[in-house]
């Protein structure tokens, strides 16, 4: 039960990505409804020691060499620091990294590196206050902003902010996004709007496409070509001519992920907040590694059964997400309940 995880298609699941919580403290109007959504149970959720289980057998025995935290927003979890020291401390410990809102980031950061984190992704849609408060439902602008430097202070080497464009008159304010970017030193990437919002209202013809997010970028930039490999990065990167980041050339990216999909070197598997295994955003069905946790086995053979499980969820992963073909249909969990 132990090597790597590779699917039918020659895949190998080398990226774990670790939804801690369901819940989040901004109410971004792409993502779910001002109310909020039904949150998961708390008995549901993995427990520290249920979550740091699964990890040790992910890294240990089955090849995972990045693990990422994510949410819901995954600051809302106080044990945090404990997830990633355990991960850390781990021999041949794997690349730890988290995806964020950066609300209250600047009073976590030092500990959190403390612990081990070596990279972070803030998600910061747009610079201009009104329409932050417009699209997350919060006047919570500065936060996120000191949050962000607060990483650059702590030393965190590469900090990346992640913006979903809402609708298309946000491409105007993109070139103002990327130049608060190349001023701090984050490397930005815009993101495909994804059929993933808890409300079903994503529609192809609203969606800010890769196409017009390049045209916007380089009616104020020269992009060049990256000559740095992809690999199974969701993010097609370009140098932004003339600018640098600690000496390096400065990159922006884009995640094109519905117009040029990039599944076919797909690296990544999720965990969600209650266990479930889902060996893609769009997986319609999932392996539920709480019942496998909670079913009494214990010490190595526990550990075996997760491991099998687990392989049996890889084996049947898709091709691709579908989001293109006739037959798609959402999935019933939305983003903030799979993790980014
Ligand atoms: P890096 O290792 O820093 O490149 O991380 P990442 O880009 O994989 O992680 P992040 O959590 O920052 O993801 C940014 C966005 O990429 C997400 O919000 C999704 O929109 C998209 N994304 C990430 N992983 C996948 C994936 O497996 N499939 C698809 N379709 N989109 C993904
Ligand atoms: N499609 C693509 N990205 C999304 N995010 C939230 N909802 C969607 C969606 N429907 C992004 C957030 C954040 C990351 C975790 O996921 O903006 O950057
Ligand atoms: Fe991987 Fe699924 Fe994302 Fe495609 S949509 S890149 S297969 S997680």
């Amino acid at each position: 039960t132990t090597g790597p995880l590779r699917d039918r298609f020659g895949r190998i699941a080398t990226d774990l990505r670790v939804s801690v919580t369901d819940r989040c403290n901004l109410r971004c109007t792409y993502c779910m409804p001002a109310e909020g959504l039904d949150w998961l149970p708390t008995d549901d959720v993995l427990t520290t020691a249920e979550l740091i289980r699964v990890m040790t057998v992910a890294v240990r025995d089955l090849g995972i060499r990045t693990i990422r935290f994510t949410g819901g927003e995954p600051l809302l979890r106080r044990d945090l620091e404990d997830l990633i020291a355990a991960v850390s401390d781990l021999p041949d410990p794997p690349e730890i990294a988290m995806t964020t809102n950066g609300l209250g980031l600047r009073h976590r950061i030092e500990p959190l590196v403390a612990a081990g984190l070596d990279r972070i992704n803030v998600s910061l849609d747009t610079v201009d206050r009104e329409r932050f408060a417009a699209i997350t439902r919060r006047d919570r602008l500065d936060d996120v902003v000191d949050g962000l430097a607060a990483a650059r202070a702590a030393g965190v080497r590469s900090i990346k902010v992640n913006a979903v464009l809402a609708g298309h008159d946000d491409l105007d304010r993109l070139p103002d996004l990327l130049g608060f970017c190349l001023d701090h030193g984050y490397q930005l990437r815009i993101i495909e709007q994804m059929p993933l919002d808890a409300e079903h209202r994503w529609d192809r013809s609203s969606m800010v496409t890769a196409d017009e997010i390049l045209a916007a970028l380089r009616a104020g930039y020269t992009l060049l070509p990256d000559p740095r490999p992809r690999g199974s990065a969701p993010a097609a990167t370009w140098l932004v001519d003339g600018h640098y980041v600690d000496g390096a050339p400065a990159r922006v990216g884009v995640i094109a992920s519905v117009t040029r999909p990039f599944c076919g070197d797909c690296d990544r598997t999720r965990l969600t907040a209650d266990g479930a295994l889902r060996n893609c955003l769009f997986a319609e069905s999932e392996t539920d590694l709480r019942a496998v946790l909670r079913s009494g086995l214990q010490g190595d053979r526990l550990d075996a059964a997760i491991a099998d499980r687990w392989r049996g969820n890889t084996w049947v992963k898709a091709a691709g997400h579908g989001v293109n073909g006739p037959e798609f249909h959402q999935p019933t969990r939305p983003m903030s309940a799979i993790g980014g």
